[in-house]
């Protein structure tokens, strides 16, 4: 590739849960009932990685969300963030479908225990040879806490204290087997060598264990880390301690800003900048015709203002604040969360029903139109923006949707030689690092 590359991955937003239920397509309805079973996430993980991606991150929450009008109705008549499955079960029927695409589940930090967690994405790492990776969250919904014993999340920049508590504490779980500690030699007989298998003995403020793991390094050793952390100290954390951040930046401006934030902050951390991928939400939308791909976004804007309460409810999972108790034309007052504190900064100032529109293309950055247009579009903000790529993902995709991006978009990119035509490793990390 004659131009610098950037990376392909897809957030599965909602997690492991229904998506084209209310779809008008004829298409959208084989899985409806059967959502459950994993047959639409094999076909989407197959198209990415036809085309190439990265990585397929699958979103968690673990509850079902009450806070907009103090009920879980609205949640429950729109599927919004719930019911959805926890995301580890789907990974290895994923990794069974593919052979390169990273797998990145969320489990979040304030729900599991450190050695759990560990364990787990251990032995992904083992069963997917190598292409499992952490999408390391701290929860921001008291929902959340109260099905784990809480009254509510701990304040917001403690819960980021405890994350780095905790993902000290992972990765040296992680590292406590050195690499060549298993010998199988039958004669000996020695199985594994125990002075290279280290306890850990860790006693913190927040978390004690003693380790080590009882199962051997994994192929990548350490599992990459994604984040999404926005706000001031999330940023500080991701920096520290992700491989590849998620953000949602608004403006290309916004974007580049974000990213050289990050960067410094990774220096600052004693980290190599270039080992840091950064990649950018996006909701793209294409189609035969500009005309066409504009009537179709158009009618997604409908639907959503149509569907109000469902964007109001989600604005309210995320913040902990019920938005019924505001005028959706009234420009949104100075608020304080101790949810997405990052996603209530953008908003204060526009009315909910335009911060609900906006929810449908996410971003600010309107990637509408034919794949050449789009493609030609990602191109020129990525070289704006100097790297290192972008984050799909579309709510309520269906089939058709997969084939436009990995059967059309996608290879419109390849085309322009921005985006990899091949994977040259087996390893997920290992691909992350190519450019
Ligand atoms: C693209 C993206 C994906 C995210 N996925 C999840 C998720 O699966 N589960 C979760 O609890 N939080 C998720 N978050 C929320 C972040 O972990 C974080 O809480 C949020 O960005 C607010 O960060 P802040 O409090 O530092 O502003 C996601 C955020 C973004 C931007």
């Amino acid at each position: 590739m004659a131009k610098r590359p950037f990376h392909l991955s897809w957030f599965l937003s909602q997690g492991y849960g229904p998506k084209t239920w209310r779809g008008d397509w004829p298409g959208s309805a084989s899985d409806t009932a059967r959502w459950m079973m994993p047959d639409l996430f094999l076909d989407l993980a197959r198209g990415l990685e036809r085309c190439c991606f990265d990585y397929m991150i699958i979103e968690d929450s673990s509850m079902v969300p009450y806070t907009f009008q103090g009920s879980h109705d609205t949640y429950l008549r729109y599927a919004a963030s719930t019911p959805k499955l926890d995301p580890a079960v789907l990974v290895p029927y994923l990794a069974q479908a593919t052979r390169h695409l990273g797998l990145v589940p969320t489990l979040s930090v304030t729900e599991y225990p450190p050695f759990l967690l560990a364990r787990l994405i251990n032995s992904l790492d083992h069963v997917t040879e190598g292409r499992v990776g952490w999408n390391c969250v701290t929860s921001s919904n008291d929902g959340a806490a109260q099905n784990y014993g809480h009254v509510g999340q701990p304040p917001h920049d403690e819960r980021y204290d405890v994350a780095d508590e905790f993902a000290d504490l992972v990765t040296k779980l992680w590292d406590a087997w050195e690499p060549d500690a298993v010998v199988i030699d039958r004669d000996a007989p020695l199985f594994a060598d125990g002075s290279k298998v280290h306890p850990v003995f860790h006693e913190g403020k927040y978390f004690r264990c003693r380790g080590p793991l009882n199962a051997p390094r994994s192929p990548q050793g350490r599992p990459p880390i994604c984040q999404a952390g926005g706000s001031p100290r999330g940023q500080e954390f991701a920096a520290r301690w992700a491989d590849t951040i998620i953000a949602e930046a608004g403006t290309v401006e916004g974007m580049k800003k974000y990213r050289e934030n990050i960067r410094s902050l990774a220096v600052a951390a004693g980290r190599d900048p270039d080992k840091v991928k950064v990649l950018f939400l996006t909701n793209p939308l294409v189609d035969l015709s500009m005309e066409a791909a504009q009537a179709r976004r158009q009618s997604m804007r409908a639907d959503a203002d149509r569907h109000l309460a469902l964007q109001l409810s989600t604005m309210s999972r995320l913040t902990n604040i019920d938005f019924s108790q505001f005028d959706p034309d009234a420009p949104i007052p100075e608020l304080f969360t101790n949810g997405h504190q990052s996603s209530l900064s953008k908003w204060i100032g526009k009315t909910p029903r335009e911060v609900a529109a906006g929810t449908t293309s996410r971003m600010g950055i309107d990637f509408t139109g034919t794949t050449d247009q789009v493609a030609g579009m990602m191109q020129e903000i990525m070289e704006e923006v100097g790297g290192d790529g972008f984050l799909f993902y579309h709510t309520y995709f269906d089939r058709r949707y997969v084939m436009e991006i990995c059967d059309g978009l996608v290879p419109a990119l390849q085309r322009r030689g921005v985006t990899r035509a091949r994977y040259a490793h087996r390893h997920f990390r290992d691909n992350l690092l190519e450019f």
